[in-house]
């Protein structure tokens, strides 16, 4: 494989209704910093794009600290404007949906409706995908958060995604997905074939990663 920058996406994005209320979900980013970590080891350079978390850069890594879907989205475009072939491994846990509107003040109890209108954030790996074209330029690897029917789940996401491969975690399982040190995922590809990995540190998970996306 030709020398290539490394982009991981990690964290929640968080989506604002007021100055102190968000939507968001309960990633702590540490799947992700993990493959940052296993990717700058490798010496590859590395940029790490990140929702909120309580995590240091790991070392040799470039952090770049943003807050919702479309920051994130902007964060990684900029960080693909160089035109250099890149990798993309997204293991952030990104929002679909956000309010429509986001008051610029706190809201007052009095003032707030029981409803919120939500409006589609975008999806960051099918807008590069579609900007940066083929894998020789892009490659894209995806993770999919599942709590049911993962494996079909992740099929669909991989295909849909046009991924290289996606690392599917089932988030119910202890040990497994948010939070946690240690994941057991399943590698899917795009024939629909897939790769179980027993359960491991999230950092041998993200060894393994980069081991796969080095091997294609
Ligand atoms: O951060 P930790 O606490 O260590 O937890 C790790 C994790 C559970 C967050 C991680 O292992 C994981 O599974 N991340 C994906 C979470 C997810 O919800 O994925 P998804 O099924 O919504 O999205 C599928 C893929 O599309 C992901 O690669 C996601 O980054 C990407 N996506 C999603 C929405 C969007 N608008 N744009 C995207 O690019």
């Amino acid at each position: 494989m030709i020398q290539r920058k490394f982009i991981v996406t990690a964290g929640p994005t968080r989506e604002h209704i007021d100055p102190v209320r968000f939507i968001s979900n309960p990633s702590t980013g540490k799947m992700g910093y993990a493959v940052a970590a296993a990717a700058a080891g490798r010496g590859f350079e590395t940029v790490l794009v990140s929702g909120p978390v309580a995590l240091a850069a790991p070392e040799g890594v470039r952090l770049v600290k943003v807050v919702s879907a479309r920051d994130m989205l902007a964060a990684v475009e900029r960080e693909l404007e160089d035109g250099a072939s890149a990798v993309l491994v997204a293991t952030a846990a990104v929002a679909d949906w956000r309010p429509a509107e986001c008051a610029a003040q706190k809201l007052k109890k009095r003032d707030m409706k029981p409803c919120i209108s939500l409006v589609r954030n975008p999806d960051i790996l099918k807008t590069v995908r579609e900007k940066a074209g083929g894998r020789e330029k892009l490659m894209l690897v995806g993770f999919a958060a599942e709590t049911n029917d993962v494996i079909a789940h992740a099929r669909r996401k991989c295909e849909e995604k046009s991924l290289e491969f996606i690392v599917a975690n089932d988030v119910t399982e202890p040990g497994s997905g948010f939070g946690c040190d240690t994941n057991r995922v399943t590698f899917v590809y795009p024939d629909g074939s897939t790769k179980l990995l027993p359960q491991m540190s999230k950092h041998e998970v993200a060894s393994r990663i980069v081991d796969e996306i080095l091997g294609l």
